[in-house]
């Protein structure tokens, strides 16, 4: 007896017997039917092939037609056994057994096209989700093509506007210092305000070629080492008259931590927080500055600076704090905003701490302040001597 596996059949496929039982399966039930009925039994296929018997058939047995879903699929054949007593007789053994083939067959059937049905789901579902995939995968490689562009673009673009401006910047310098000869006050006046528009212009130039540069991984970042107390006296000293005149009291607390780092930059990252927090606050308010020690990652115990500058000013909405640190992005966009700026402060500050292996992130409260921290990894020990 074979054990011949079942052909698959699809949803539209024509059915036999052959394909819907097993051969060891009708030659069971042949078996069974065979000793049950006290006859000899043959089941055959639409094509008058043999599939399954028990006994000795000859041509004078009684026929049964099996029938699957209105088709005629075979036939079954009984022959009285020579000298087995009573029992249905073959004509209704016959009729018994195509009956009894005709459920399993319905049933063999149903459960064949179940699983053609779940196949063809899965392979839709499956080639779906590809086809979606090699779409997404192409918009990534798009994006990071264009996002590779607008860097390059963008250092580029700030290389070559800085040295124009350089010398507009040196030739006020020599008029201011009269190098073409004395100027009048009016002319002094003017020319003053074309050398800060000027260096204002420059700093978002650089600001922002710095930025590209980070983000094509082309900045180098100094290892040095740097006194964070330090920095922050020289930082806040810059803010005092700006702050005193309105009224804003910068308070420092610092522990003596040593950071290692690009000096420049952290200046510049401090730099611009204390600017923010000044520019942010409100007259007459307080500006808490810390310096103290603080895990680096939030879920280790690697010491590290923590700098923490706290204003008590208009504070930053939730739903925008997402956005603070992307480049030009302003909390008041309109063109009539009170505050000066360019929305590039913060992308370069995180860029720069980040270029540090440090992390920066803030806290705030509309209406009450905010509270940005930037974290630092600390400068290995010095030994003695
Ligand atoms: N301390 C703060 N309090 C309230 N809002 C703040 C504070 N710091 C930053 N913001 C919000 O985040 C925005 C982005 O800050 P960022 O420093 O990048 O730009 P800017 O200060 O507007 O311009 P720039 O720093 O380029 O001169 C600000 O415009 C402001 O809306
Ligand atoms: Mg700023």
């Amino acid at each position: 007896m074979s054990d011949r596996p079942l052909a698959r059949i699809g949803l539209d496929d024509p059915v036999d017997i052959a394909s819907l039982l097993r051969d060891d399966e009708l030659a069971e039930l042949a078996q069974r039917f065979a000793e049950a009925h006290g006859v000899a039994v043959g089941v055959e296929d639409a094509h008058g092939r043999m599939l399954a018997s028990c006994g000795a058939l000859d041509n004078t047995g009684a026929r049964a037609v099996v029938r699957h879903g209105g088709e005629v699929l075979g036939a079954v054949v009984a022959v009285a056994a020579g000298d087995q007593p009573g029992g249905p007789g073959p004509a209704r053994a016959a009729r018994l057994l195509a009956d009894v083939l005709g459920l399993l067959l319905h049933h063999a059937h149903a459960r064949a096209l179940t699983h053609a049905t779940h196949e063809a789901a899965m392979a839709h579902s499956f080639a779906d989700l590809q086809h979606h995939n090699a779409r997404l995968e192409a918009a990534v490689a798009r994006l990071q093509e264009l996002d590779r562009a607008k860097s390059s673009f963008l250092a580029t673009m700030s290389h070559e506007l800085r040295t124009p401006l350089t010398s507009v910047i040196g030739y006020s310098e020599m008029l201011l210092e009269g190098l073409a000869g004395p100027l009048e006050p009016d002319q002094r006046e003017y020319v003053g305000t074309i050398l800060g528009k000027a260096d204002q212009l420059l700093q978002l130039i650089t600001a922002v070629l710095d930025v590209s540069l980070l983000e094509t991984g082309k900045v180098a970042v100094e290892d040095a080492q740097v006194s964070l107390a330090e920095l922050i006296d020289s930082v806040v000293a810059s803010f005092a008259p700006q702050a005193q005149k309105r009224g804003v009291v910068m308070t420092v607390k610092s522990e003596p931590l040593v950071v290692r780092g690009d000096r420049r930059k952290i200046r510049q990252v401090l730099w611009n927080l204390v600017s923010n927090a000044v520019k942010f606050s409100r007259d007459d308010s307080e500006i808490a500055i810390a310096i103290r020690t603080g895990p680096l990652r939030p879920d280790g115990d690697t010491p590290a600076a923590h700098v923490e500058i706290a204003d008590t000013g208009i504070g930053i909405e939730r739903h925008q704090l997402a956005h603070i640190f992307e480049p030009f992005f302003q909390v008041d966009q309109s063109s009539t905003r009170a505050y000066g700026g360019s929305g590039i402060g913060l992308t370069l500050a995180k860029a720069y701490v980040e270029a540090h292996g440090g992390r920066i992130w803030v806290d705030s409260t509309p209406g009450e302040g905010s509270v940005f921290t930037v974290v630092f990894p600390l400068a290995p020990p010095t030994g003695p001597g």
